[in-house]
């Protein structure tokens, strides 16, 4: 068996920034607080008919490539992980093999789990590898929620958090047994797949044939729904429980973390979790503040920002961590 280390980590994220402040002119929210509650400053919204989540996808993966020192046609194989695909079907990772141009018939997974997404993502990517499957994955979040979130009073609860963006990380084969992941862990708790959702357009109780006959204006069912308090509850407990997890699987304590990268679900739950760890300042790395909460790309986002400020060396360990909609979450344990 083989392991896998990130060879290479990329990110794009829209120029047009959103304030506060932006927001609070169109509905009843204030600068104040979204700080207060969420430590989110602005995000970046996509300028419709310029920037799409395959778009956004596609130059963070170039830039991925381009860190790896590989070359394109070396990618065997691309896995994207996204909730906000440009089509309903097919997914965005086949449209990426066409962009960039990779080898013609190299296979593409879509992976559909949110806030989850790129740890699951990444997951995948190196069960391939361990088994030898394949050298070099191009992994992808890439999230473009802003058409997506209702913009008015009644959707402020989900509307100010989200923003658009895309990271990307190309995994390659690692001989050496102590480096590169160690392990990733995967849970889901499918109980709860109401609490944070968005149900139409579907197939299931929401036809889209019905929402576009009906027009009612009052459907709120293709709005995104978030139980915020119990996602909230939940959040910081399996956060808690998965990076643990984590960690003694491989004989390690939080002590040996030299960088965490949370989802940036909320600031505040990253904080809490860098209490219950005692973790200082520049061992956890947090965005949240500039680009919202970009579900499958934050964490890419995030490990790139962070590795490319100096906080992410060689023989560092790393922990990736996630929980979101489904409800799903997880952990990557890696030793740079
Ligand atoms: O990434 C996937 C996982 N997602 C998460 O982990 C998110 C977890 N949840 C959260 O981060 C928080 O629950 C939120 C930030 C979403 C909400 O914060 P909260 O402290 O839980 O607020 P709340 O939903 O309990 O709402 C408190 C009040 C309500 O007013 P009343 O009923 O007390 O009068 C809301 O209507 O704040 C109101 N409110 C707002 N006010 C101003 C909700 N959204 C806003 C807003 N601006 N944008």
């Amino acid at each position: 068996m083989y392991n896998s280390r990130f060879a290479g980590l990329g990110y794009y994220v829209p120029e047009n920034v959103v304030t506060n402040d932006d927001l609070s002119k169109v509905m009843d929210t204030s600068d104040e607080w979204i700080q207060e509650r969420t430590g989110i400053k602005e995000r970046r919204h996509v300028i419709k008919g310029e920037e799409t989540t395959m778009t956004m996808g596609v130059k963070a993966a170039e830039q991925a490539i381009e860190r790896s020192g590989l070359d394109k046609d070396e990618i065997d194989f691309i896995v994207f992980a996204t909730l906000s695909p440009d089509y309903y079907f097919p997914g965005p990772g086949v449209m990426v093999q066409k962009e960039l141009g990779l080898k013609r018939t190299v296979g593409a997974l879509d992976v559909r789990n949110q806030c989850s997404g790129f740890v699951y993502a990444v997951s995948v990517a190196d069960q391939y590898i361990k088994t030898g499957m394949y050298k070099n994955i191009l992994v992808i979040g890439s999230e473009t929620h802003s058409p997506g979130l209702d913009f008015t009073t009644r959707g402020r609860g989900v509307s100010v958090i989200f923003g658009d963006g895309a990271g990307a990380a190309v995994l390659t084969r690692e001989e050496d047994n102590s480096k590169g992941i160690l392990s990733t862990h995967l849970h889901s708790e499918g109980e709860h797949a109401e609490e944070l959702a968005l149900i139409a357009p579907g197939m299931g109780r929401h036809w889209v044939t019905d929402i576009i006959k009906n027009n009612d204006p009052e459907e709120t069912s293709y709005w995104p729904y978030m139980n915020g308090q119990f996602v909230f509850k939940n959040a910081v407990v399996r956060f808690s429980e998965v990076i643990m997890e984590g960690l003694k699987t491989n004989e390690l304590s939080p002590a040996d973390i030299d960088m965490l990268i949370p989802h940036q679900a909320n600031l505040r739950i990253s904080q809490f979790i860098q209490g219950k760890f005692k973790l200082s300042d520049d061992q956890v790395h947090n965005n949240i503040m500039k680009y919202g909460n970009t579900t499958a790309a934050s964490i890419p986002i995030a490990l790139t920002e962070a590795w490319e400020l100096g906080k992410v060396k060689e023989g560092d360990l790393v922990v990736l961590a996630a929980f979101g909609s489904g409800f799903t979450w997880g952990s990557v344990i890696i030793r740079w």
